[in-house]
């Protein structure tokens, strides 16, 4: 049956217990909330901690429509808070304080296990913000954070948080060159990170990155002046200890360890009490023109959305031990590793390994052992995972899991039936989570006890959140169709702009389409109303759940010597989702040999991340072009797949160049 006709009512027993316990229940909530959202979102507040209550004539104000003037986005402006003190101090209060805010699972099974209560957690965060402050860091200043999924990473994040600090945090699988780019955007003052990470067998050697990253800063123009590093390769298991061999690299009056600067510290540090819209932090995600968009979040509608989402879309009750394998360094780690569960004061795991280390079985053995009930991850995982069929499953555990969700990319519906039959045994909700960064935590997604579910599809928005599908010309798409997936009015966790660029967050997502905020993505709409989305509708691709664009790639490539052009698009990955399909044109009389498709590989993965390594690299002796050159890429999409049915090409400056790239196309490929 196709996956639109199958449907997969959420289990009774889940329903009976679920905070929305039936789809009326939703669509009664979810009414509620677009017609009246301060009524609906100043009840949610109610259960933090506002050192200023907000005005309720003034709980919401915007502008989402540029022709009326500039874009703003304000929750409880006026309302003064700290989220620190809502996720730590309040729990503490409440009663939570010798509850376990998070596991710790190191890379290898026989690392030491770390638990950490959430009084425990309150100290350590006020240690490190005495930290912070000692070395002169204050409200608004930007610290960068590059580092493994370790307990110091949420210490950092939220002792920055305590005294109004901006966090950006780099995914430590960014190159030096990414980092650099990232903290020269931001002027970071700081920068927090670690010795190393284990991934698997290996270490890498963070600080040494670092050190390189802190390097080319210099050489831009502008210094960060402090380096702080937690020492973390050798506390692990002594077999891996005899494994690193690399001296850290070390600057005296610029780095500092983690340990040596606690030592001292008060355990107490009274919290800045910030306003509602003060930032909170800055993260990057790429950009359509190859330059990284500092995407900013403020501090209480975030708070707001990331607990209500978290709660509500994993169903978190006391009791519950959630995990989501994301890495910090993303979105989903800020919202759905720190921010959302302990602002829900929940239980969470954290775990620095991948999921094939030491065996293909090491996620099911850690939900197991820690008896996960909420287990979040990416499709890319699960159809990684699925290759090893159900055998390292049947050896472990499952049965506590209630609910498993899903992130980052579509989820295709056979990715869905094996993590629904296999993995939930047919009793868990499965929540295909649609959002982005600038989002800030889910806008589409199913709830738990509430929404019948179909494979492969996001469903149904969340409370807040009205989404639109137009045509090409902006026209309204209602009933079934296809077209652009827009928002037309702000929930409370959506970005406020571009980190010291507001005209570019007006032009990139309010500019296409006057009056909505514009996803970049686009999405169908069935006959019962399930939205489906159905990838991005410009020049970014999604590697692995990585967002990145075609120009960031193009423009790395093309950096080579030998090469006068380049061209990238996606190709369907039955793995990764999407990879990176690279058509070159060398120089004249330049070859197109091995050697330039392994340096081209080498300059990408070391130029952004490993992640970004392309898949296949193409000789293109010229690129199909408009007669303005501008590239066809729908047609390069083509001859990725070896596709003949290129459409029309009556506009290409020379047609032949097309048969030419099909005769090119790499054996391989
Ligand atoms: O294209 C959509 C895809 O990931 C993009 C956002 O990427 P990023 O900002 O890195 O955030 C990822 C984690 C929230 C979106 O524009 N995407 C994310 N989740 C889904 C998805 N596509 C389809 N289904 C999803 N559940």
């Amino acid at each position: 049956m196709p996956a639109e006709k199958s449907i997969y009512d959420p289990n009774p027993a889940i329903s009976q217990n679920a905070y929305i316990s039936s789809f009326e229940e939703y669509k009664k909530f979810y009414q509620e909330s677009l017609d009246n959202p301060a009524e609906f979102w100043s009840r949610v507040a109610k259960q933090f901690h506002w050192e200023t209550p907000a005005d309720q004539e003034k709980f919401l104000q915007y502008n989402f429509n540029i022709s009326k003037g500039p874009i703003y986005i304000k929750w409880m402006e006026g309302a003064s808070t700290n989220i620190c003190y809502n996720l730590l101090d309040r729990n503490v209060r409440n009663g939570l304080g010798d509850q376990i805010a998070y596991y710790w699972e190191g890379n290898h099974p026989d690392d030491y296990s770390r638990g950490l209560t959430y009084r425990k957690l309150l100290e350590e965060v006020c240690r490190f913000a005495n930290v912070l402050k000692d070395h002169g860091i204050r409200k608004g200043d930007r610290v960068s954070i590059y580092m493994p999924m370790i307990l110091e990473l949420p210490i950092a994040m939220l002792a920055c948080a305590r005294i109004g600090a901006v966090h950006s945090i780099v995914f430590a699988g960014f190159s030096p060159d990414s980092l650099a780019e990232r903290m020269f955007d931001c002027k970071a003052k700081l920068l927090i990170t670690a010795d190393g990470a284990w991934r698997g067998e290996k270490p890498l050697y963070l600080k040494a990155l670092c050190d390189t990253a802190l390097e080319k800063v210099e050489e831009l123009g502008h210094s960060v002046e402090k380096c702080i590093v937690v020492s973390h390769l050798k506390r692990v298991t002594p077999c891996q200890d005899n494994h690193v061999e690399e001296e850290i690299p070390w600057t005296d009056d610029r780095d500092y360890w983690w340990h040596e600067e606690m030592e001292d510290k008060e355990p107490a540090c009274y919290p800045e009490w910030m306003d509602a819209e003060d930032p909170l932090f800055m993260l990057y995600t790429s950009g359509s023109t190859g330059k990284p968009k500092g995407v900013l979040h403020t501090t209480a509608g975030y708070l707001l959305y990331a607990a209500t989402t978290f709660k509500i879309v994993f169903d978190y009750k006391p009791g519950d031990i959630y995990w989501c394998t994301a890495d910090v360094g993303w979105i989903t780690g800020h919202t759905y590793v720190v921010y959302g569960p302990l602002a829900n004061g929940a239980t969470s795991v954290i775990f620095e390994g991948t999921p094939f280390f030491p065996g293909n079985d090491r996620y099911w053995s850690v939900i197991d052992k820690y008896k996960v009930t909420q287990f979040y991850t990416a499709p890319t995982a699960i159809r990684a995972l699925m290759k090893f069929g159900e055998g390292p499953v049947l050896k472990h555990n499952l049965s506590g899991l209630k609910v498993l969700g899903s992130v980052g990319e579509p989820i295709n519906p056979e990715a869905w039936l094996w993590y629904y039959r296999y993995i939930g045994k047919e009793q868990c909700s499965i929540v295909d989570t649609f959002w982005q960064t600038e989002t800030g935590g889910h806008v589409i997604t199913p709830l738990p006890g509430a929404t019948p579910m179909k494979p492969g599809s996001a469903s149904f928005p969340f409370f807040g959140v009205k989404p639109i599908l137009l045509d090409e010309c902006g026209i309204e798409i209602k009933g079934e169709g296809e077209g652009y997936l827009v928002f037309s009015q702000p929930w409370p966790g959506m970005m406020r702009t571009l980190y010291n660029n507001h005209e570019r967050f007006e032009d990139t997502y309010f500019s296409k389409f006057p009056g909505y905020y514009c996803t970049g993505d686009g999405a169908r709409r069935d006959a019962d109303d399930y939205l489906w989305i159905t990838g991005r509708v410009d020049d970014m691709l999604n590697v692995s759940g990585h967002l990145m664009s075609t120009a960031e790639v193009e423009s790395v490539l093309t950096e080579h010597p030998r090469v006068a052009e380049s061209a990238v698009v996606s190709r369907p990955h039955p793995v990764k989702g999407e990879c990176l399909y690279c058509f070159i044109t060398p120089n004249e009389n330049e070859p197109f040999d091995q050697k330039l498709i392994s340096d081209l590989k080498k300059m990408v993965r070391e130029r952004i991340g490993p992640f970004a390594q392309p898949d296949v690299i193409q000789n293109a002796p010229g690129l199909p072009k408009t007669r303005s050159g501008k590239i066809m890429r729908r047609v390069l999409r083509k001859i990725a797949v070896n596709d003949r049915n290129v459409g029309d090409t009556s506009t290409l400056a020379d047609e032949q160049i097309v048969e030419q790239l099909f005769a090119n196309r790499p054996v391989e490929a």
